[in-house]
């Protein structure tokens, strides 16, 4: 079998962390049930946190990153996949303690593995990847919580990132009134082309520090924790659901229990370590009726080797949607 090629993360004896291109032979790759080529990754921020060391994130070094990837099975011992399958990888150890997506192949757990379903290219699967699927998810758990169309205004922050942008277009096109929120206010016209009624600086927000402020969101998707997710939490409407995905400005939660008990303010967590039944229900769900409408808006595709780049990017905020990878462009 063909060299793979891989961006492999190390740690030295000093703890530095470093990552770089190198070359596997298929008996280096993790155990598994199902053997992927693949074809396309992804950079998230927990991917240029895990690359550039920014973050403790690898259980195991030294190991390939990427947390999602897109490709066909070239062999199973799984009943569920057949060899040629065009499938999505993503969530548990995947580029975290077991070699991940910057590869041309994975060994993986049949469980971390979904078919890519009807009408949703390969290219369209990894455009969504786990940002996707964490929004989708998020979605599909308001929803179970009472969140509907006309209910009021729904809160997306960090919002030009990977899991925000999704979750922009798959609540927009649900019928849901959208407010943006941006430390990149210049990228007001892209937010509302992918579906924000509004957008709103990050700066401009109203930060009051009395338990209880102005109440003025039905719902909310935070990718950011910290400081905006205490405040999300003073200023939800009446039985307001925030959906609470990420640490981008931190991870400590400084509020008091005043909204949830005299606003029934309901805080959900969200993770996309999911059982297969979930996982496949959430797919679904992104290929029929949350499937988001501008996928070519967001997602960038980039060359395997621009990755060191796009993680920088990534780690200055810089970024703006999704980032491909073309791990594999002969695919
Ligand atoms: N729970 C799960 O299973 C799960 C799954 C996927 C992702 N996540 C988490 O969700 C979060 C978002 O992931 P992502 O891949 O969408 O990241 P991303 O593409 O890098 O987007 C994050 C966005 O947050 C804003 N931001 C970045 N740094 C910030 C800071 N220091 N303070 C305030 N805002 C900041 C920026 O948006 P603006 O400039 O527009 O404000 C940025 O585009 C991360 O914490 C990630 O670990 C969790």
């Amino acid at each position: 079998m063909d060299p793979i090629k891989a961006y492999l993360i190390e740690e030295d004896p000093a703890g530095a962390v470093r990552a770089s291109f190198t070359t596997l032979t298929p008996a280096q790759l993790d155990p598994g049930d199902v053997v992927v080529r693949l074809r396309y990754a992804s950079v998230n921020y927990k991917d240029a946190l895990a690359a550039t060391g920014k973050g403790r994130i690898i259980r195991r070094f030294p190991c390939v990153g990427g947390i999602d990837a897109v490709g066909t099975v070239v062999s199973s011992q799984s009943a569920r996949f057949q060899p040629g399958d065009a499938v999505v990888v993503h969530s548990h150890g995947f580029g975290v303690s077991h070699h991940g997506g910057y590869a041309t192949q994975a060994r993986v757990p049949a469980d971390w593995v979904n078919p890519i379903p009807a009408g949703l290219s390969a290219l369209d699967a990894i455009a969504i990847g786990v940002a996707g699927y964490t929004a989708a998810l998020a979605v599909d758990l308001m929803e179970l919580n009472g969140v509907v169309p006309g209910r009021g205004r729904v809160l997306v922050n960090g919002a030009t990132g990977g899991v925000a942008t999704i979750a922009i277009d798959i609540l927009a096109q649900r019928g849901h009134e959208v407010v943006a929120v941006t430390s990149k206010p210049a990228q007001a016209g892209y937010l509302k082309e992918l579906g924000a009624s509004e957008v709103i600086a990050s700066s401009d927000l109203a930060a009051g520090t009395r338990p209880l402020e102005k109440a003025q969101w039905a719902a909310a998707v935070d990718s950011l924790g910290g400081e905006p997710l205490a405040q999300l939490t003073r200023t939800m409407d009446k039985d307001g659901v925030i959906a609470s995905i990420g640490n981008a400005a931190g991870h400590e939660l400084v509020t008091t229990v005043m909204p949830f008990i005299l606003r029934g303010v309901r805080l959900i967590g969200v993770n996309s370590d999911n059982a297969p039944d979930l996982r496949e229900h959430v797919w679904h769900r992104l290929s029929t009726d949350l499937r988001p409408r501008h996928l070519g808006r967001i997602a960038e595709v980039r060359p395997f080797e621009a990755l060191p780049d796009v993680m920088e990017s990534v780690i200055e905020g810089r970024n703006r949607g999704r980032n491909v990878i073309a791990v594999d462009p002969a695919l």
